[in-house]
């Protein structure tokens, strides 16, 4: 791999213990796929949390051990140094604040807050959120980033039109320290065209048709580049949110195009650019339907126990409108509605009053982490709603339980009366 004279010194030591393991990582990486030289990023998501029960034997000797064996991928123990570039926090298993609803063990609590401290102070934003591009995180088009989380990594390429792979935190630990990592991949241009044509004959207008839609495409193309012929309407950031997660759920899309919304494809030619597509693809009524019907495959049982909303964490709107269909309700006594939303959002939900709205309906609203990530669903729940593809794709194999999939309002009524009574529209 070719290396810059800066880059030759980090690797050699000359920049301190931290920064020689960080480069030995990125050329190892970068060679083993094929890499021939590094790019500067600015740019990083990845994570550095401490608490989880695997950690712990690592967190005990203190978070330079952490950091060492998890974010650089060395034995040795080094001094966790200041990040070079900004970098942000992803989503992590720990509430601070609803722990004991999720009955989160209180060490994993304390570590969790000692852990932010450590490495709060040495840069690391601690955004806790699998959606930074909703809480200023916005890297702008053609930036070089090192993220992880796949529904960010998505979001990242196809609606911000920055390049990333999505890494691991082994790799964004050592990019926060370098400004560096492997120009591979989608860091290539001629990477990013589009590989399928979608001919979406189904109108996509809500949210939940999003999902549908992004179910369907990455069970299709799995881990290629779809190219959405025929979308109406300009999608919103909600709605892409819930494409692109969904589709890197079915699938492994890290990137998408839809000409005339997403940047890098002005067009349909653009998005191909000298590529002819290798498949044509339809998505109508039936291929909907076949979205619909495996999404809630696990589920059996109409009670519900449990309702999940936030996945991707929801933004303000939506946020908004969970309130405005809680106001003056109850919460079913045998059911629990949690609503998951980066932790700088909650602050203003909390201002705003959406938080007491959703309280006083007996519901939570919570930051930081997500059933998934943090695999906890209340005591006892065996049959889950959700308004998330992604959700509902991981939690029947991830916690064993059934999970219903469908609008937000058919969530929040399953929440109110306990009973799921989805249908596809
Ligand atoms: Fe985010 Fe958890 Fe969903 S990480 S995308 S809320 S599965």
């Amino acid at each position: 791999m070719h290396l810059t004279d800066h880059e030759k010194a980090m690797l050699d030591g000359a920049h301190g213990a931290a920064k020689q393991r960080a480069m030995d990582l990125l050329v190892r990486y970068g060679e083993a796929l094929g890499a021939e030289r590094l790019v500067e990023t600015r740019n990083v998501a990845g994570t550095w949390n401490a608490a989880s029960p695997a950690l712990k034997p690592f967190a005990e000797k203190g978070f330079d051990a952490v950091f060492s064996k998890f974010n650089l991928d060395s034995d040795d123990v080094v001094e966790t140094p200041q990040a070079e570039v900004y970098t942000c926090q992803l989503i992590h298993g720990v509430d601070t604040e609803n722990w004991r609803v999720h009955g989160t063990p209180e060490e994993y609590v304390d570590t969790q807050r000692r852990a932010e401290e450590h490495f709060g102070r040495r840069g690391i934003t601690m955004m806790a959120t699998c959606t930074p591009y909703q809480v200023g995180n916005v890297p702008v088009r053609n930036e070089h980033c090192a993220w992880m989380e796949s529904s960010a990594v998505v979001y990242c390429n196809a609606v911000l039109g920055a390049r990333t792979n999505t890494e691991g935190r082994e790799s964004t630990g050592a990019a926060s320290i370098t400004a560096r990592i492997p120009y591979w991949g989608f860091h290539v241009p001629e990477n990013r065209l589009g590989t399928h044509l979608v001919r979406v004959e189904h109108p996509v207008d809500d949210m939940m048709e999003w999902g549908l839609l992004g179910y369907h495409v990455g069970e299709v193309v799995q881990e290629d580049i779809p190219v959405l012929d025929g979308v109406a309407q300009a999608p919103s950031m909600i709605k892409l949110k819930h494409f692109g997660a969904a589709a890197a759920s079915s699938g492994g899309v890290e990137m998408y195009h839809i000409p005339g919304s997403t940047p890098e494809a002005p067009t349909l030619e653009a998005a191909f650019g000298p590529r002819r597509p290798v498949e044509v693809i339809s998505y109508g009524a039936a291929e909907r339907r076949t979205a619909y019907e495996n999404l809630n495959s696990s589920a059996r049982d109409e009670d519900v126990d449990f309702v999940m909303l936030g996945c991707p964490h929801n933004s303000l709107e939506q946020v908004w409108r969970a309130a405005r269909l809680l106001e003056g309700r109850k919460v079913h006594a045998n059911s629990s509605l949690w609503i998951f939303t980066p932790r700088a959002l909650k602050e203003v939900a909390d201002r705003n009053g959406y938080t007491a709205i959703i309280r006083e309906a007996g519901a939570h609203l919570m930051s930081d982490t997500c059933p998934a990530i943090g695999r906890m669903v209340p005591k006892g729940t065996r049959v889950v709603a959700t308004d998330s593809a992604k959700q509902a794709h991981y939690l029947p194999s991830m916690l064993n339980v059934q999970t219903w999939f469908g609008s937000v309002e058919d969530c929040v009524e399953a929440a109110i009366t306990g009973r799921w009574r989805g249908r596809l529209p």
